[in-house]
């Protein structure tokens, strides 16, 4: 498999997303002419440090960085102030200045922490996202968009912050959990059914080959995705309309992770009951056919994910949740539906009775 090169175009804040394998090993030949400080702070967390760190430490360090690392406790519960503390102590106890760069080594819990260190600490260092896990190579190392969690909801906290550069390297995938891999295609799949039909088909017929991690399917989807969200963000980089669509099942899947405590149920297997919930009420709405909605069902079944929410969260549960989520405005809920395949909308102004009755045709009794 050879190295594919992305563009993002954002003016004055454009940067690349390298796709290949072994990409950890030229860390510091990549980032060497980007970066002009020769500090650097690896952010990562106590189960990919002992995997990736001491790779990407020489690699930084034989191209002259001097390198800080931080090793923050794993898990979305840990998405809080606490480790941005524990990020601040670190990088300050060090002397870093503005010339200095915070570079996340992990899943989307230690990139969207480190964006958000990264954007505030002396009003802005250098970022740059190392992403290790399937969910954040395709979605949350791409774009800016960082923060932390909210005891009432997730990602209520953060900023808009672009990274300088995004290396995916592919074998890093190879030491991912089964459950986490499958997390990450909930985002994958999302995809497909708000922008590229033809995509989602492709899905359909290779999920078996997709699973097995097969390496052309692997970077045709790494690809295919990062292009997408690129395209997205170059369009919407604010999320003042195209960027929101990026957000369909996450109303419902944000309420269900808030309900369920963070952690519990992961971010993408609660993206993919809630891509099912918006799907129903699509469906409910006229703007998709049944058909639509079992294909939708279907694939993210054969993507080992969850279907369906447990039996003790309540509609009236999940529409408090969704009255505190990011998209509220003038206290209305929005949400992103979709309409056939390859098509998704924002809507307001839907019937809380018809939110509740697409929550309970997918949740367990
Ligand atoms: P995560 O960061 O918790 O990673 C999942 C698990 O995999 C963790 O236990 C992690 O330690 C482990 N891990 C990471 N890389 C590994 C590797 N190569 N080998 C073995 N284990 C590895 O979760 P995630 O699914 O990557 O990301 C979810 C988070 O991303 C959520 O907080 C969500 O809100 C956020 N997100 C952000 C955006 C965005 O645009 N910023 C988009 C989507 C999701
Ligand atoms: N994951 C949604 C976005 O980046 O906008």
């Amino acid at each position: 498999m050879t190295t594919k090169t992305l563009p993002l175009d954002l003016a004055e804040r454009s940067y690349q997303i390298i796709i290949g394998p072994n990409l950890l090993e030229s860390l510091g030949e990549q980032l060497a002419p980007l970066l002009s400080g020769r500090q650097i702070a690896v952010v990562s967390n106590e189960t990919v440090a002992p995997l990736y760190l001491s790779r990407v430490v020489s690699a930084l360090e034989k191209s002259g960085f001097r390198v800080v690392p931080v090793i923050l406790p794993d898990g979305e519960q840990y998405k809080n102030w606490q480790s941005l503390e524990t990020i601040f102590d670190t990088l300050i106890e060090n002397r870093f200045e503005r010339s200095s760069t915070l570079l996340a080594l992990g899943g989307g819990v230690v990139g969207d922490m480190s964006g958000f260190a990264a954007a505030s600490l002396l009003r802005g260092v250098g970022f740059v996202q190392v992403p290790t896990t399937l969910l954040s190579q395709v979605d949350a190392s791409v774009g800016g968009k960082t923060g932390i969690n909210h005891r009432l909801g997730k990602n209520l906290i953060g900023a808009f912050y672009q990274p300088k550069r995004v290396v995916i390297d592919t074998e890093t995938l190879k030491t991912l959990s089964p459950r986490d891999f499958f997390s990450g295609l909930a985002e994958v799949i999302k995809y497909g059914i708000i922008w590229d039909a033809g995509f989602f088909g492709y899905l359909e017929e290779n999920m078996a080959a997709i699973l097995n991690l097969q390496n052309d399917h692997l970077t045709h989807l790494l690809y295919t995705c990062c292009a997408i969200k690129a395209d997205v963000v170059a369009q919407d980089e604010r999320e003042q309309g195209t960027r929101a669509l990026l957000n369909l099942g996450h109303t419902f899947g944000h309420a269900i992770e808030t309900q369920a405590g963070y952690g519990q149920i992961l971010h993408g297997e609660a993206v993919a009951i809630g891509m099912i919930m918006a799907a129903e009420l699509a469906c409910i709405r006229g703007l998709c056919n049944r058909e639509t909605v079992l294909r939708i069902k279907n694939l993210i079944q054969h993507a080992n994910l969850p279907t369906t929410a447990p039996a003790h969260f309540t509609p009236e549960a999940y529409l408090e949740a969704m009255g505190r989520d990011k998209k509220v405005s003038g206290g209305k809920i929005r949400v992103i539906l979709n309409g056939e395949i390859g098509t998704a909308e924002l809507h307001t102004d839907i019937p809380p009775a018809q939110i509740k009755r697409a929550i309970l045709a997918h949740t367990d009794r």
